[in-house]
Formats: C-alpha cells, structure tokens, sequence
C-alpha cells in the first residue's frame, strides 16, 4: 500500500505544505498575543530557544515516523512497536486536533469578518480611538458564529479535493505572497512614533518576568506555531518522497515559521505603542490595533482588504493540516471514505466551534477552571497536550523503535555527517524529552 500512496508533487510542495501548515495565525495572530501577556522580550527569546532545542527534534522524529511508515499517527505507532498503547498517543493528537480546529476557526471567522468589512469601506471608519468599542461589539455578538461555520465550510471544500490538488497548490501561490506583503507592513511599522518603544518591549529581554507561566507559554506557543504534537508533520510527512532531507527540511520549516512570527511581532508592537494599545489585551490584541495600521497607512482599505484575504488563506492551510489528522485516522483506521471522513471532521468542529465563537459574548460567564471554552480549548491543546505529544513521540522515537528505521531515514538518500547524527538523535533521547519534562515541572510548582 505504500508504494502507490499519493505523494507530494514537488520539492517546493514540501516545503511550501509543512510551511503553509506551520504558518498561520499562530504566528500573526497567536505570537503577538502571547508575547504581549508574557512580557514581550523574554517571552520571545524562551520561544527562539524552545524552537531550537526541542522543536526541531520534534519536528524530526515526526517526520521519521511519518516517512517511515507512510502511516497517519496511529497506523505509525502501531507498526513501529509491537505494544498498542503508545498508539494512545494518536487519540491525544486526535483530541488536539479537533480542539484547535475548533477555536483557530473563530479567529480565522474574525478574519473573514474584517476582510469583508475591508471590502465594503467599513473598515476605515471601524474604531480609531474607539478601539475596543468595534471588536468588542462584534465578538460579543452572533456574527463570529456564522464567520467561524462559513470557514468550516471552506476548509471542508479543500480538504475534500485530497492532498496533493488541493493543499499544494494553494500553498504554492500564496505563502510567498503573504510573506512579501508581511516585509512591506514591517518597514511601515519602523517608521511609526511608537516604533523604537515597540521594538524595545519585544526585543529587550526582562529576566525578571521570566515565570513558569512564560515557560510554558513560550513551549506551547513554540508547539502550536511548527504544528507538532499532535500528528500534523506525521501525516505531511508520510506524503514525502524518499529524496526528502528531513532535518534540512525541519530546519527550513522552523526558521521560516519562526521569521513571520517576528516580522508579526515587528508589525504589531510599535503600533500597540503608537496608538496607545494594551500590550497584554489577550486574544484580541492584533484585530484592535490592525485597524488603526490600515488607518495611517495611504490606501489602507486595499492593504487591509489583501491582507485580511492572504491571513484567511494562511490560516486555511493551517487548518486543512489539522483536519488531515483527523481524516486520515477516519479513513486509514476507521474504513470511512474520504468524504464522510471530512464530514465528520467539519461536524464536531462546527458544533464545538459554535462553542468557542459565543465565548466571548452569550457564554461568556461559563467558565471551567476559570477559563471560557474557547481559552480552555487553547491552553489544553497548545500548552498541555501538544508539548505532552512532542515529549512522547520523541522518546518513542529515540528509545524504542528500531535504530536502523531513524538512521535511515535521516539519511534518505544522501549523507549526513555522523556527528551530526549523533546529535540529533541526543536531542530526541533527552534533551527534548528532558526539556518539555522540566517546563511541566515548573508549571506544576515543583520546580
Ligand atoms: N501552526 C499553525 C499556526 O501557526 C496552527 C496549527 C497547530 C496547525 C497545530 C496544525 C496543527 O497557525
């Protein structure tokens, strides 16, 4: 069965789908947001090293077993070791997957919203200096629900087209896009009043604010942000060819996720300082203080609306990344065709999507550990289960299967240094393992 699985097309495919999956609003919208809470500066410099030394180890051993076995994470488990119960891993990658699904597509909903109020004109008399009035209104209200549900409907169109049309090709045209037009915001944030302030708070690492709360915020966000935990690089990765570098590949994957996120930090914070913005707003942060950018830039209506119709395609090959978990354990572990598979997907998360989008208005006051449903889907996925899945499938991956299988596979067809080799197998048997097992120390007051 695994030779005539579908594989991806080209060597840009590769790196343009775990890019495009990686990408998202997890960077632009997510970032932000996190840094903004957590202190700026420190916050940023916990990410960068998370990313170094336990992201790309992860992102390795998913990818290891993902071409290894050209299975979804189940099938992967199982084939790997004998013993069923670390495919219990996968049911956790499922869960995740479907929780994240379920509150990206609010904020991916929000993008909709603002990309059609950018259509109509509305955009440019939305808020300057009744920020919080505009979002506020609208987030409270039922229009995020029927955003959050048209998303879905979008996301299940793609998905249904199947690998290698659908996702690839989208991802091919438009990540280059979005990337150039992230450069040219960049530029026009330096050159705000607020700018070197801005710079400062995200750049200027503050020690003292350095808490367990900012470790595990900075590992969850450096999870949710390379999409590894769960499955999502697993599943990409079984579509590699066998000519794939894998740590190479990683490696690209990691920095290039890492730089939008930074170029995001660069377009938001000297603006939250120009116009008099909350650093720590939370969730809403970046769609208070975007409207204000559009405003003082010349022509900001067109900008605006390309920018909110690139973020909402950015967090489409997001999203046809996280349904693909869920899919193909459908499909290749249920029996499911392809089509049910998706439906089913699009199903739960419409109903617990709902859920999320009313968090911030009719539901608001129903709260579980003092959380509202859409913060609970998100500290539980990006903070609990997705560092819980990495720290797993790296000592599955670097103690328990087969030597050879990981060897082989780091080396695909080419050669590898054998230092380097060495290397990143240490990183996979302790010092990510040890790493994720430390922050959740520390988070749990132990440490
Ligand atoms: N990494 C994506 C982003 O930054 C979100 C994501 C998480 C995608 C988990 C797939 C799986 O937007």
């Amino acid at each position: 069965m695994s030779d005539n699985r579908v594989q991806f097309g080209t060597k840009l495919g590769v790196i343009a789908t775990t890019v495009g999956s990686a990408v998202g609003l997890g960077n632009i919208w997510r970032f932000p947001y996190e840094a903004g809470t957590h202190g700026g500066g420190a916050f940023l410099l916990m990410y960068i090293f998370f990313i170094l030394v336990i992201g790309i180890p992860v992102i390795c051993a998913e990818f290891i077993m993902g071409r290894g076995t050209r299975r979804n994470i189940f099938g992967a488990f199982r084939m790997l070791h004998s013993c069923r119960q670390w495919a219990w891993i996968g049911y956790m990658g499922i869960i995740a997957s479907i929780l994240i699904l379920s509150f990206y597509s609010v904020v991916a909903g929000w993008t909709l919203e603002y990309f059609t109020q950018s259509l109509t004109g509305g955009i440019a008399s939305m808020d300057y200096g009744v920020r919080n009035q505009s979002f506020d209104e609208f987030s409270t209200g039922w229009r995020p629900v029927m955003w959050t549900l048209v998303f879905l409907a979008f996301n299940a169109v793609i998905v249904l087209r199947g690998v290698r049309k659908g996702i690839e090709k989208a991802s091919n045209i438009l990540m280059p896009i979005l990337f150039v037009i992230l450069i040219l915001f960049c530029v026009n944030s330096l050159f705000m009043p607020g700018a070197r302030e801005g710079l400062e708070f995200l750049f200027k690492p503050d020690f003292s604010k350095v808490d367990s709360s900012v470790l595990i915020g900075a590992l969850g966000q450096a999870f949710f942000s390379l999409s590894i935990g769960l499955g999502t690089m697993m599943i990409y990765s079984s579509y590699f060819s066998e000519e794939t570098p894998l740590v190479k590949s990683a490696a690209m994957t990691a920095s290039l996720d890492t730089l939008v996120a930074i170029l995001a930090g660069i377009i938001i914070f000297p603006a939250v300082f120009t116009f008099d913005a909350e650093p720590a707003a939370g969730p809403k942060l970046v769609f208070e203080v975007l409207p204000d950018i559009f405003h003082q830039l010349p022509g900001g209506v067109v900008w605006s609306t390309l920018f909110f119709f690139l973020l909402f395609l950015a967090s489409l090959t997001s999203t046809i990344s996280m349904s693909e978990i869920c899919v193909a354990f459908f499909c290749e572990q249920l029996g499911l065709s392809r089509k049910r598979a998706a439906l089913l997907n699009t199903g739960i998360a419409m109903t617990l999507g709902t859920l999320c989008a009313l968090s911030f208005g009719a539901l608001n006051g129903f709260r579980i550990f003092g959380l509202t449903i859409f913060d609970l889907f998100d500290y539980a996925s990006s903070n609990v289960m997705l560092p819980l899945g990495g720290m797993l499938i790296s000592i599955f991956v670097g103690w328990f299967i087969d030597r050879n299988v990981v060897v082989a596979q780091l080396k695909g067809t080419g050669t590898i240094p054998g230092w380097f080799l060495r290397l990143v197998i240490f990183s996979l048997k302790y010092v990510a393992p040890a790493g994720i097992g430390l922050v959740f120390l520390a988070g749990l007051g132990v440490i």
